[in-house]
């Protein structure tokens, strides 16, 4: 009496497991994340120099990818489709409320770079290559009369860039690490 229902209780156990081996089977619970994958979440370019993916290009290259993958919403010359989208112009020193653009706020050129290469265009992040994400980058800098058209945006170059608003920024970094 005592085997047969421990008998019983051990087939019910095996039918169990199949059932989750099956199942697991049936919905796939992943694969192992490949290299060139974990690359599309690991874009890091700090404003030191670090971390910057090769190539370049210039404002002059850079028009056709704004034409056709920004424009829509940032408008043709940058002057925005929404209070959000405007990335030309803009004013810190207003009597009202400060007007923040690429050109009036962002300190730091490679920030710029970093951001449209993670996050632009918004419909398609990412979707950009290396080479036009410095030219677009380039293009937007050249409209707000930051670099030449043909200034070379690379690793090299980007982080020497001098954005206007760079010193309009109190570093407390040494207060908060403290
Ligand atoms: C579908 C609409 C859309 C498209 C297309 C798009 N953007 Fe944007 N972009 C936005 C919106 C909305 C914001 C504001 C996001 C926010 O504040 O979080 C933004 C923000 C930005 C900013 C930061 C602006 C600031 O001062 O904070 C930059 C720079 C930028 N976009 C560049 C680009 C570039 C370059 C492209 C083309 C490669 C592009 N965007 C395509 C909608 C778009």
């Amino acid at each position: 009496m005592y085997k047969k229902s421990a008998l019983s209780i051990f087939a019910v156990l095996v039918a169990l497991c199949s059932l989750v081996v099956n199942s697991q089977e049936r919905v796939r619970l992943g694969t192992p994340i490949s290299e060139s994958d974990l690359e599309g979440f690991d874009l890091v370019a700090e404003p030191d120099g670090t971390g910057f993916p090769s190539g370049g290009g210039t404002a002059r290259q850079g028009k056709a990818v704004y034409d056709i993958n920004c424009a829509v919403c940032h408008g043709a010359n940058g002057e925005g489709t929404s209070g959000n989208t405007i990335i030309v112009g803009g004013d810190m020193q207003s009597e009202g409320p400060p007007l923040r653009t690429v050109g009036s706020y962002w300190p730091y050129a490679s920030t710029v770079f970093d951001f449209i290469r993670r996050a632009m265009p918004a419909t398609a992040p990412k979707s950009l290559t290396n080479e036009q994400a410095y030219q677009v980058t380039a293009y937007v800098l050249f409209m707000n009369g930051i670099v030449g058209e043909d200034t070379e945006l690379n690793a090299n170059t980007l982080p020497n860039i001098e954005m206007p608003n760079a010193d309009g920024f109190i570093d407390r970094s040494h207060i908060l690490s403290n």
